[in-house]
């Protein structure tokens, strides 16, 4: 029987290029929607979905995200004395308990399957939850925990999915399905950036994963595939072929903020997502007069 799911890593080694020069001297996964950045998003996800032990796997550059996760000696003694109290139980209640971050350095950016594999020896024999924080999404409950759900009834390895449009499918890693329901079925292969035309499904890999930890052996024969970098999607071809994989299509929707577009609508739906924001904000949008931008 496979064990419970109490790891997540989170790869935070790329080099962020379609984010210059933003991202020249800063993390990617310190950019913000509204006033959270990144990477807290995905800690929050992988909290609320039980996750214990959080797995970072970081690069040069990057230092700034272990601080994010630290306490603030100072910060927190300044708004004490002020009497901002709302402001810093947001603060604690936002770090994962100590002992419960671990950091490791990938070296070199060779690719998404080669950052995952740096964490081989602080995950070991145990399946665990990887989190691409770039992704953000907006789902209630969060994504991986709909996917723990699913996970508890199939166990194995589990990937979450979200319909596109068919002509965005040559955009994205689409998967071909195999039987079962609407919300979670078998997964029987994966096709990167499919034509349409040659497209197996409009179901599309967004950046969370269950995985179990044959993985490991897999990416570190991995020779370099696409972008000269090491691929998790071929690591996990190879593991299909050993392991039952299922995709659960999850009740929410994604948000590349990998990518300029992604962020900015990123930020636009959060903010209006949020009760102290949204009315000033609308206010501010009428202002813009966007119809006339149209
Ligand atoms: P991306 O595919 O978005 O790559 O990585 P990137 O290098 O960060 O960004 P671009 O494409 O150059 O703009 C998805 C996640 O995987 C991590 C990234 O930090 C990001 O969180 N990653 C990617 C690594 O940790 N190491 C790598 O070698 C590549």
């Amino acid at each position: 029987m496979s064990k419970r799911v109490r790891t997540a890593v989170f790869p935070v080694a790329g080099l962020g290029t379609r984010f210059l020069p933003a991202t020249k001297a800063m993390p990617k996964e310190m950019l913000t929607v509204v006033d959270r950045p990144l990477i807290q998003y995905a800690v929050d996800e992988a909290r609320e979905a039980g996750i214990e032990h959080f797995v970072f796997v970081t690069g040069r550059n990057k230092g700034v995200i272990e601080d994010h996760f630290d306490r603030q000696f100072e910060l927190e003694a300044t708004l004490e004395s002020r009497g901002k109290v709302a402001a810093l139980e947001e603060l604690q209640k936002d770090l994962p308990s100590a002992g419960r971050t671990s950091f490791t350095r990938q070296q070199e950016p060779l690719g998404l399957g080669h950052a995952v594999w740096c964490a081989r020896d602080i995950v070991g024999d145990q399946p665990f939850a990887l989190l691409l924080p770039d992704m953000v999404f907006r789902a209630k409950p969060g994504v991986l925990k709909q996917m723990m759900d699913a996970y508890e009834e199939s166990q194995g390895n589990v990937i979450g999915v979200e319909e596109c449009a068919w002509e965005d499918v040559s955009s994205y890693g689409v998967v071909v399905r195999g039987d079962g329901p609407d919300k979670s079925f078998a997964i029987n292969g994966m096709v990167e950036k499919p034509k349409r035309d040659e497209a197996p499904s409009n179901l599309f890999i967004s950046g969370r994963y269950i995985l179990q930890p044959e993985i490991f052996a897999l990416l570190a024969e991995q020779t370099r595939g696409a972008g000269n970098e090491i691929q998790l999607t071929d690591a996990m071809q190879t593991l299909m072929s050993q392991q039952r994989f299922t995709g659960v299509k999850y009740e929410g929707k994604v948000y590349d903020c990998g990518s300029k577009l992604g962020f900015l609508t990123a930020n636009v739906v959060f903010a209006l997502d949020r009760a102290d924001i949204r009315p000033g904000f609308i206010d501010e949008l009428r202002k813009l007069d966007l119809e006339s931008e149209l």
